[in-house]
């Protein structure tokens, strides 16, 4: 029999790519979404990649008498994949008691479940966002975490203190946190991919919307910071790679080759991109020229970060070896499959 894993949000970005990865790896995926920010077309896409279409549950996790009923139903689950949270920086500064209720309810009433129906594992979806401005780079896991930019960061931050403190009484429970740096690009089949509602805030979105003609042109959020060509600096990770992670950190979970039951990863490439390099690549590899101008720094934004990943690298034997040329071209593909482009 397959094992079963919960992957939560898993029509959204990263959920879904996760979803099609570990199809791939032999497990068994329930799928529970409120389709709050992605559309139930996306499990047709999961289908056409794996020839699987994975169980699917619409509801909200806050709800707690439907996520009890949910897990009365599915009584064998191994582990569970947390993806569902909302990620709109500027929206949590508005919203701030929208993100902290979602976003922490939603985990508390999953590690309430977990506990009492004996589902020993998870895999909680975190954010280089907790490290802030690091003070050195590449920044590894033993760098500080910083007070939060925002109320969408805090509650990356606080989740990971609530899985932290309630696996030291919990020895039972385990959990991987994955702290992502900068997720980009598309299946290569183009069936999945990123679905950004309204005008994107993230830049390789916001890019090939741009390509494609449906914005104007790019805003360079500064070119005055201390970096090599004065655009900022992140680490720009392919989605693909990243979903492969997380099929490794439920591998380790279930063989139990965690020494400790709280672990937390940096997943990143290791290498910095400025926001003039990804402009570049783009130009690159599709061939299309980009609409651009320089205006001025975005409030909140940081000036570099990039991550030391020889932790995960060594400890999980997991690396992104998808390059940044084929990421864009990806992500570029993806959109012009959505905007029925040639
Ligand atoms: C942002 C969040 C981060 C979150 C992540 C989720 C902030 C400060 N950080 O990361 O907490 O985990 O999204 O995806 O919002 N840029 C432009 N023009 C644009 C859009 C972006 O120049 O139209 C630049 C930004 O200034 C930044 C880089 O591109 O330097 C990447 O921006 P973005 O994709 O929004 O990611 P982060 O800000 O790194």
């Amino acid at each position: 029999m397959k094992d079963l894993i919960l992957v939560t949000g898993g029509t959204g970005y990263i959920g879904s790519h996760t979803t099609v990865e570990l199809m791939a790896k032999g497990y068994e995926v329930v799928i529970i979404d409120n389709l709050s920010n992605s559309t139930i077309e996306v499990l047709d896409g999961i289908e056409k990649i794996s020839g699987i279409r994975p169980a699917f549950e619409q509801f909200d996790l806050c709800d707690k008498e439907k996520l009890n009923a949910f897990f009365s139903k599915y009584k064998n689950l191994k582990a569970i994949i947390h993806f569902a949270a909302y990620k709109a920086v500027g929206e949590s500064v508005d919203k701030p008691l929208m993100y902290y209720q979602n976003n922490l309810i939603s985990l508390m009433n999953l590690l309430e479940n977990m506990d009492d129906f004996g589902v020993p594992n998870i895999v909680f979806s975190s954010s280089c966002t907790v490290y802030g401005q690091p003070d050195e780079l590449p920044v590894t896991e033993k760098a500080p975490i910083k007070p939060a930019e925002s109320p969408y960061g805090n509650t990356k931050q606080i989740a990971e203190e609530i899985l932290s403190d309630t696996m030291k009484v919990k020895p039972n429970l385990n959990t991987i946190a994955l702290r992502y740096f900068n997720p980009i690009g598309a299946h290569p089949s183009t069936e999945i991919g990123e679905l950004p509602r309204g005008i994107p805030n993230n830049l390789v979105p916001f890019v090939t919307q741009t390509a494609a003609g449906l914005r104007e042109g790019l805003k360079v959020f500064g070119d005055d910071y201390n970096t090599p060509d004065g655009s900022a600096v992140r680490d720009y990770i392919n989605v693909v790679d990243l979903a492969l992670a997380h099929v490794i950190a439920i591998d380790r979970m279930l063989e139990k080759k965690n020494p400790a039951n709280f672990e937390f990863f940096n997943l990143g490439t290791g290498t910095g991109s400025s926001v003039l390099d990804i402009v570049k690549t783009f130009e690159k590899v599709t061939g299309k020229k980009l609409n651009y101008e320089i205006v001025k720094r975005r409030a909140g934004d940081i000036e570099q970060v990039w991550a030391d990943t020889s932790v995960a690298n060594e400890i999980l034997g997991w690396k992104a070896s998808r390059s940044l040329d084929e990421t864009l071209l990806s992500a570029w593909n993806w959109e012009k499959k959505l905007r029925g482009i040639n």
